[in-house]
């Protein structure tokens, strides 16, 4: 696909693109639904896979256009973005230091943890007492390590939501217009975080003129309401840097509440039933923390006749899958 916009920056392909729409016809049988689509945005690919992948296409291109040898970022100690950020590292012949916010530090060594480390990544991990309130600290003398040491580091933070990380979800709209038409009408469901994909998702949307499309995020860290305000401020960060033809004011920001349960990286019976669901009808493997919670979110929406007369109901799936590996406490089988 050709330059998405004159003032897209420039980026190196990490991605395996575009990736696949597919019917989820079991999953729509068993729902009762004529036609659920999934974006497998989980196969961007295998070790580099998920949504970071797309966002890290163009934060990777800065950190070599500035000379960087050295990735500096963070996240959870089972983040699928210090994942990714790590296999691109080594794949680009970048080191990797991740700093992560861990609750035990004595935790099993497993799923997306493992693979930072065999991937060769410097890790750390800080209590969440010390992660919440000096953060910065702990990345300013991360940084002033890597330079006493010698290296060129480059930071950037958790998700890569940044207005240069949004460009992959702008480009991903590009993607999607094209297989789905920019005049049908689209409800498409995606897990919220760092809310770089669905701002980028908003930007691509209203550029292109998909008047008729709904992106609904569904909140996986905090409230709709703080979701809402975190992506105001990723637009109004992103806009006026690329001179995008996007009114802020203008834009419409549909989040879902209720899907988050307890809270961020814990999981809800209904959720873990959902993993089930889609595995056993359709072969196709959620995580825990981001992707089973949006599921959920659009099934509900589907049985509650939520989906627009017409509409095509499309979930994005953003990948997330080594994190099941660290949680197979959450399921029992009898056989
Ligand atoms: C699997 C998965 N899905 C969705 C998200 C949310 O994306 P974003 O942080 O861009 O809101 C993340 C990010 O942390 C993720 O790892």
């Amino acid at each position: 696909m050709p330059s998405m916009h004159p003032n897209e920056p420039e980026r190196i392909k990490l991605a395996q693109l575009p990736t696949p729409i597919i019917t989820l016809n079991n999953l729509s049988r068993q729902l009762n639904f004529e036609r659920l689509l999934m974006k497998r945005d989980d196969l961007t690919g295998f070790e580099v896979s998920g949504n970071k992948v797309r966002k890290l296409e163009y934060i990777v291109a800065d950190a070599l256009a500035n000379d960087a040898d050295t990735l500096v970022t963070h996240g959870g100690f089972q983040s699928n973005h210090c994942r990714t950020t790590a296999a691109i590292g080594a794949r680009v012949g970048l080191r990797v230091r991740l700093l992560l916010r861990c609750h035990d530090l004595n935790v099993p060594n497993d799923g997306n943890l493992f693979l930072d480390r065999v991937f060769g990544a410097k890790v750390s991990l800080h209590d969440p007492d010390q992660y919440e309130h000096s953060l910065q600290k702990i990345i300013n003398s991360a940084m002033d390590a890597e330079r006493a040491a010698g290296h060129t580091p480059y930071f950037f933070p958790v998700g890569a939501s940044v207005p240069l990380g949004c460009w992959g979800y702008i480009r991903c709209m590009a993607e999607l217009v094209e297989e789905l038409g920019r005049d049908n009408c689209v409800d498409l469901f995606c897990a919220t975080g760092s809310v770089g994909t669905q701002t980028g998702l908003i930007i691509g949307k209203t550029l292109l003129n998909c008047d008729k499309w709904r992106i609904v995020g569904v909140p996986i860290t905090d409230s709709a309401k703080g979701r809402e305000k975190a992506v105001r401020e990723l637009l109004r960060r992103t806009i006026p840097k690329y001179q995008l033809e996007v009114d802020e004011a203008e834009v419409p920001i549909e989040l879902l509440d209720g899907f988050i349960g307890e809270g961020y990286g814990i999981p809800y019976p209904e959720a873990i039933e959902t993993i089930r669901l889609v595995a056993q009808t359709e072969g196709i493997l959620l995580d825990p923390t981001y992707t089973s919670k949006a599921m959920t979110a659009m099934i509900s929406v589907v049985k509650a006749g939520g989906i627009r007369k017409g509409a095509i109901p499309i979930f994005l799936h953003t990948g997330g899958a080594f994190g099941l590996m660290a949680r197979r406490d959450l399921f029992q089988f009898h056989t």
